[in-house]
């Protein structure tokens, strides 16, 4: 591990203390990774100074922008709407955007990693593309036959409450990438593809539930989904993932949906 900043040897004793009216300084514990220097990655300590109401991201920033412009991660919304900046931080996925300094202990040392289960491209941002490859591949769009409708097409408020909870999805990845079964076998789809399958499959005007189920009655599908609830409580959305995943289970044994 190395510490680019003041004190190679400060501790996590320093994290607590208290250097103006509302700044505390914290140690940010960043695991590095950058193939074009080193094959391995490496953890890096940062220490910030930080109003704990501030976000991780904001930390991030003053990272970036203060101390070290080669630290790489994603964001952009920086509200929890893109979901682009999920990461582990204290071994937890969350959106590094929703994330209070406050609320991960900031006393000791605050460790932020790249999500697990995906290639890490460097630092905190991994390779995507298997897992919006697996959402695409569950066909996220209204399916319908027959002719265009001449107004919109209408669905009581009951039909429109059956899938509510999993149009929330930012598609960022804290779940998929949470689940030990996708750490293990990345060709599973993972709940975010599960999740999104599960959004038009329960939508009544849509017509292509029975070719999503037969996709997700794969070998890579549902059925390796070992209700570990990692996903659920991963959602920064607080989407009920693996409510979501069994009433797909439930709609492949029954075809009723
Ligand atoms: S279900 Fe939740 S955790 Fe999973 S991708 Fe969607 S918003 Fe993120
Ligand atoms: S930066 Fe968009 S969700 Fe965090």
């Amino acid at each position: 591990m190395s510490t680019p900043t003041l004190d190679k040897h400060s501790s996590a004793l320093d994290a607590a203390e208290v250097t103006g009216t509302h700044l505390i300084a914290i140690t940010l514990r960043v695991r590095r990774f950058n193939p074009e220097v080193s094959a391995e990655a490496e953890w890096v300590d940062y220490q910030i100074q930080v109003d704990p109401k501030e976000r991780v991201l904001d930390a991030l920033h003053k990272v970036k922008w203060e101390i070290d412009g080669s630290l790489t991660f994603r964001r952009s919304c920086a509200h929890g709407v893109c979901g682009s900046d999920a990461m582990r931080i204290n071994g937890k996925n969350r959106l590094a955007c929703k994330t209070l300094i406050k609320d991960v202990s900031p006393e000791k040392p605050i460790t932020v990693e790249a999500i697990k289960g995906m290639t890490v491209l460097k630092d905190l941002v991994v390779d995507m593309d298997p897992f919006f490859q697996a959402y695409r591949d569950v066909m996220p769009f209204l399916i319908t036959t027959g002719n265009e409708p001449t107004r919109e097409r209408l669905q009581s408020a009951a039909d429109r409450e059956r899938f509510d909870d999993t149009t929330k999805c930012i598609l960022c990845a804290a779940c998929t990438s949470s689940c030990p079964v996708f750490w293990n076998d990345g060709q599973y789809f993972g709940p975010a593809a599960i999740v999104n399958a599960h959004r038009f499959i329960f939508d009544s005007r849509d017509e292509g539930g029975e070719q999503r189920l037969e996709i997700l009655n794969d070998k890579d599908g549902v059925w390796r989904c070992r209700t570990t609830f990692n996903c659920t409580d991963a959602c920064p959305r607080g989407i009920e993932v693996t409510k979501a995943i069994q009433e797909v289970k439930r709609a492949l044994i029954t075809r009723r949906f």
